[in-house]
């Protein structure tokens, strides 16, 4: 079954020409729906087909130094923008609220926002608690917003770059959840998930796909995953 993988390349690599080859070296060829997220500044270099951006700003146009706004990248083809990463939720002080207002300026320029959602430091982490916060976080993130144009991205901040992924039930047990009790369209699941993990996540029924970190650097693994 055809599913949704999108790469996260966080603030990697280190150069244009790197990030060039990166690109050139993923098959352009899949079954699936392939996604690469470079940083903001190689956006506009590197060639592929569906090219999806970090993060964008809620602004639109003006006096907002540094920022990159949804407008912007709807102007260079822009199809996803990933928003809400715990990255930036911890990093940068990333409220629901603000998550919510980049989410409605990126569906009004009709790029599709996809949502990370995710909880706990820790595998034990109290399943009920985890439960609550990610309601939180989609009521919040996706309040006045239809959830059926919005990808959610599933990762438990223990399960980020730390080779330590969920298992494949949980995130579907999760991914289930959001589509029945939230109404969402989409659901991937992120957290270490490489060539060896992928098929156990796409063979869920209810995860359509992944969002991938750190395999997505390494040409030859996240082949394998797209080739899958
Ligand atoms: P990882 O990162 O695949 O390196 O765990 C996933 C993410 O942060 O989106």
């Amino acid at each position: 079954m055809s599913k949704l993988i999108v790469a996260n390349w966080k603030l990697n690599p280190l150069t244009a020409s790197e990030a060039q080859t990166l690109a050139e070296s993923i098959n352009p060829i899949s079954k699936h729906e392939v996604v690469l997220c470079p940083p903001m500044a190689f956006l506009n270099l590197v060639k592929y087909h569906n090219l999806g951006a970090q993060d964008c700003s809620v602004e639109i146009k003006g006096a907002y130094t540094g920022q990159v706004s949804a407008a912007q990248l709807a102007s260079i083809g822009i199809d996803y923008c990933i928003v809400g990463h715990s990255e930036r939720r911890m990093g940068q002080g990333e409220t629901d609220a603000l998550i919510n207002q980049k989410i409605k300026t990126l569906l009004e320029y009709k790029i599709t926002p996809i949502l990370c959602i995710g909880y706990g430091t820790t595998v034990e982490q109290d399943e009920l608690e985890v439960v609550d916060v990610l309601k939180q976080q989609i009521i919040d993130g996706l309040a006045e917003v239809d959830p059926k144009k919005v990808v959610v991205a599933y990762e438990p901040v223990w399960a980020i770059g730390t080779k330590k992924a969920a298992s494949p039930e949980h995130a579907e047990q999760i991914a289930l959840y959001l589509k029945t009790k939230h109404q969402v369209g989409k659901v991937l699941y992120g957290g270490s998930v490489n060539s060896t993990n992928a098929q156990s996540f796409f063979e869920q029924h209810h995860v359509d796909g992944a969002l991938i970190g750190g395999a997505s650097l390494l040409a030859d693994d996240f082949n394998k995953i797209i080739e899958l």
